[in-house]
């Protein structure tokens, strides 16, 4: 295992335990909603990539691990109500989710519904009420970005435009947009919770931080396009075709596969650009970029 996987593999178990001890658990008496919770984020095998933006970066940064855990889970908690929503009949459709049926298929369509709002909720209530070093004013500013980022200027607003987007022809230009928003927004979000838990942090940091990711954060939805062309749903843990099926511009649909793993890469480049200008350790941050355009799942 090279030196990336094994602290691949360290945050994913880090955040695995954090969740853990952080969704709200019933026990004996667990019910529906709190059981579906659990299911979406800790049942199946998500890849925990957005934790590991914010360690990673947290960590480029000077911050400790276990200040990072509480953003970590917030970003993870958000990513995953957006991927039972996204998966719900009214909007992709699909049954396989990390592996396992998606949430409203192992419980119904309401569970799914409630289940989701009430894990965005948790991610904020985390992140205001939680014990983790971060003066007050920053708390807050973290919060607005989470809220930004997961809104109609953010996840929600790009999920809008995927939808009315269905069997249409968009421009380069508009699926560079709705990217940047339903997935980039988050993946942006992630980078810079981390690196905003470092007190000093300085503004021109975070612009060089916030310039890498949102070029790992388009690289990151153009893969997952590919994978979806490519990929065997096995690996992926999700079904294969669900845009093709569901006529969703994607980039291979508008520039074909060896076009858009061109974009991909440059973006990948273009992100080591900006890390270069951070006076850091930035190596892992350079190794998640890479990842990002080399996975296969
Ligand atoms: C899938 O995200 C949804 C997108 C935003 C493209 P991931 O590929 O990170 O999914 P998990 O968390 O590993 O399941
Ligand atoms: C979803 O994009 C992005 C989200 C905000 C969840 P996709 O619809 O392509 O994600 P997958 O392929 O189902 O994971
Ligand atoms: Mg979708
Ligand atoms: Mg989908
Ligand atoms: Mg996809």
């Amino acid at each position: 295992m090279s030196d990336f996987d094994s602290r691949l593999n360290l945050y994913q178990q880090r955040v695995d335990k954090a969740l853990d001890a952080c969704l709200p658990d019933q026990l004996p008496v667990r019910h529906t909603l709190t059981e579906a919770m659990r299911y979406s984020v800790i049942g199946g095998g998500g890849k925990r990539i957005r934790p590991a933006m914010v360690y990673a970066a947290g960590e480029a940064m000077g911050v400790d691990a276990a200040i990072l855990d509480t953003p970590a889970c917030a970003v993870e908690i958000i990513h995953t109500y957006s991927l039972i929503h996204d998966d719900l009949p009214a909007m992709d459709d699909d049954d396989l989710r990390r592996g396992q049926p998606t949430c409203h298929r192992a419980f119904d369509e309401a569970v799914a519904i409630l289940a989701g709002d009430a894990l965005q909720a948790h991610a904020f209530e985390i992140l205001a009420n939680n014990d983790f070093h971060v003066e007050d004013r920053r708390r807050l500013e973290m919060i607005t970005l989470l809220t930004q980022a997961s809104g109609s200027e953010g996840m929600a607003g790009g999920q809008a435009i995927d939808l009315a987007s269905v069997g249409k022809q968009l421009s380069l230009e508009q699926l560079e947009d709705m990217h940047r928003l339903k997935t980039g927004a988050l993946i942006r979000a992630s980078v810079l919770l981390g690196a905003m838990c470092n007190p000093a942090i300085s503004d021109d940091e975070l612009k060089l931080l916030g310039q890498y990711a949102e070029c790992i954060g388009l690289s990151f939805q153009i893969q997952d396009d590919i994978l979806d062309v490519v990929g065997d749903t096995e690996t992926l843990g999700k079904p294969k075709g669900s845009d093709e099926k569901m006529q969703k511009p994607t980039y291979p649909s508008i520039l074909g596969l060896d076009e858009s793993r061109q974009l991909a890469l440059e973006q990948h480049e273009l992100a080591l650009t900006y890390l270069e200008q951070l006076d850091a350790n930035t190596e892992t941050l350079c190794q998640l970029s890479a990842y990002i355009v080399e996975r296969n799942c």
